[in-house]
This record gives C-alpha cells, structure tokens and sequence, in this order.
C-alpha cells in the first residue's frame, strides 16, 4: 500500500513546499505520496515564496504548482507520515490529534537527522536568501534519510 507523507510548517510557502518537492523527488510515486500543509491559515491558495521557488529551481525542482492549504484534524486520517518543520509547528499539529495514534504519526524533520535532538529548522520567512539555502540543505538530508527509510519498507 502506498505510504502518505505530510510536510508542515507554519505557513506552507516557505519550507514545507520545499520539503514536499525534495522528498517527491527522491520517491518512487507509485509507492509514496507527498504533500504539505501549514499550521496558520495566512497563505491559503498562495504560491510559494519567490525565494523557496528560486532555490529549488537552482537545485532542479520546480516547486511553482503548489498552493498553500491549512493543516486540519483530518489529515490524521489521510496520512501515514507528518513531519513537522519546528516545536511550534509540534505542537500546533498534536494539539488537533485525537488519539494516541494520530499523536505517533507527527514527528519533527531534523530529527532524522539529530535523533532525539528535536532541533527546529528555523522559519526563514524573515530572513534573507541564505536562511532559504540553510533550510534547503537541512530538508535535502533529512529527505534522504526519509526517502532511504521508506525504501526499506
Ligand atoms: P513557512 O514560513 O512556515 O516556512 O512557510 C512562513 C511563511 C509565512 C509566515 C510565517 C512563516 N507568515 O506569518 O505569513
């Protein structure tokens, strides 16, 4: 059965777009979907940010057809995975869990890469260009780790 993985942050523009169009790539999509979410409602419909878009278009992705939506209490249902940017973005996304078993798919990004370390990948909105390079090369090795890990599966 094919696994669902949801990517959130706060505002669905900057990072997690980037997150769904890193993992995308490294997945056979018959086997694993990939989407995003954001916590707040500030973006909903929006395109990504210009910077996130011009990152990933240096690296190879064209991230430009995604739109930003709101996280909601059903997406527990619809899917297996939901990795989560930072703390905030944890505890926004638990706070609408209903059980225990919605609670175990939540799961924050760099932890992949610093087990236990809960790290945030910091919000880049606010920054520069160099914020967006940061997140896209924190995304792009916990995405291999996730995409590496669904493969085993
Ligand atoms: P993101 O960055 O959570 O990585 O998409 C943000 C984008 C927009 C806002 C906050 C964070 N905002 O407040 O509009």
């Amino acid at each position: 059965m094919k696994t669902k993985v949801l990517m959130v942050c706060l505002g669905n523009i900057c990072r997690s777009p980037l997150a769904e169009g890193i993992l995308r790539s490294k997945v056979d999509p018959k086997k694993v979907s990939v989407d995003s979410a954001g916590t707040g409602d500030y973006h909903i419909d929006d395109i990504p940010d210009p910077r996130s878009i011009a990152v990933g278009k240096r690296y190879g992705l064209d991230i430009s057809n995604q739109r930003g939506r709101q996280f909601r209490a059903e997406d527990f249902e619809r899917f297996d995975l939901i990795y989560v940017m930072d703390n905030f973005n944890f505890s926004d996304v638990i706070s609408l869990a209903r059980n225990e078993e919605d609670k175990r798919k939540v799961k924050l990004i760099l932890n992949e890469i610093f087990p236990g370390e809960n790290v945030d990948c910091p919000d880049p909105y606010q920054g520069g260009q160099t914020g967006f390079e940061n997140v896209y090369k924190m995304l792009e090795e916990a995405c291999e780790i996730i995409a590496s890990k669904l493969k085993e599966n």
